[in-house]
């Protein structure tokens, strides 16, 4: 198949889980990737495996990584069609009594505020992108719901509550040019979904290219693969 033929591509958290299953599936499908995370020799496997796929090792909590990726898009293709910030960490724990009073901190800088570097640094080669894209992968734990109904991992909750507060945002400020949504790619067997999520890792992949491949027009929401969830 070749559903993303051409598509240039930056996904974070491109070493394991969803990430590594999108490079799989997204790489069979025609993309050109740069995937970036911090575990270099995983980065260069999947190198070895997946032709169209260039790795990039930094930590998304640098504040100077969207320029070293930047300048990699620059020298690579010269523009960007769909940036994934697919990179995060959860604390499981009972809730804020159990948890460590910097998890918030770190949880919002992981999984949030990266995402607003990334965006910001590489918004002028999205701009030169063909129907340029952002996917921020959250999770239905962020959904307004759970934070009010589920005690648990408030750090991890409030941080995709707020990655989709941040899609809200940047979709409506770039209306027009470029696409932004939220992905819930499901519960999965992977390092953070743990051992007794009932989905597998190419679930969230081709959730992933259910989300990616939609018509241009569609911004501002919050999908489960194809369909739309509440916020
Ligand atoms: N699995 C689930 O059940 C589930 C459910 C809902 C939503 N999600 C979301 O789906 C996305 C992928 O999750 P996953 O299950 O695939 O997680 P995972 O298996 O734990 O993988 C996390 C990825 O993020 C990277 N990463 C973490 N911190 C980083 C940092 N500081 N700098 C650069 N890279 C970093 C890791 O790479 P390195 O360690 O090599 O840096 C790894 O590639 C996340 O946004 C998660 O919140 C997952």
């Amino acid at each position: 198949m070749s559903r993303l033929k051409g598509r240039r591509i930056v996904l974070t958290g491109a070493s394991r889980g969803v990430g590594r299953e999108t490079v799989r599936l997204f790489t069979a499908e025609g993309a050109e990737i740069i995937g970036v995370a911090r575990d270099a020799a995983k980065l260069e496997q999947l190198a070895s495996e997946f032709p169209g796929f260039q790795p990039l090792a930094g930590d998304i909590t640098d504040r100077g990584l969207g320029a070293r990726i930047a300048s990699a898009v620059t020298a690579r293709w010269g523009a960007l069609d769909l940036l994934i910030n697919n990179a995060a960490i959860q604390e499981y724990n009972a809730g804020f009594h159990a948890e460590p009073v910097d998890a918030l901190e770190r949880n919002l800088t992981t999984n949030v505020l990266s995402a607003h570097w990334l965006t910001n640094a590489l918004l002028h080669l999205l701009e030169r992108g063909q129907e340029p894209r952002v996917i921020n992968v959250s999770s239905g734990a962020g959904k307004l719901a759970a934070v009010r109904d589920e005690a648990n991992m408030p750090a991890y909750r409030l941080s995709k509550l707020l990655l989709n507060g941040l899609t809200l945002s940047y979709a409506g400020d770039l209306k027009g040019k470029v696409a932004v949504n939220s992905l819930d790619p499901g519960w999965l067997k992977t390092d953070l979904g743990g051992p007794n999520a009932p989905g597998e890792p190419p679930d969230g992949a081709v959730r992933m290219l259910e989300l990616a491949t939609k018509p241009f027009s569609v911004t501002g929401g919050f999908w489960y693969g194809a369909e739309p969830i509440d916020f």
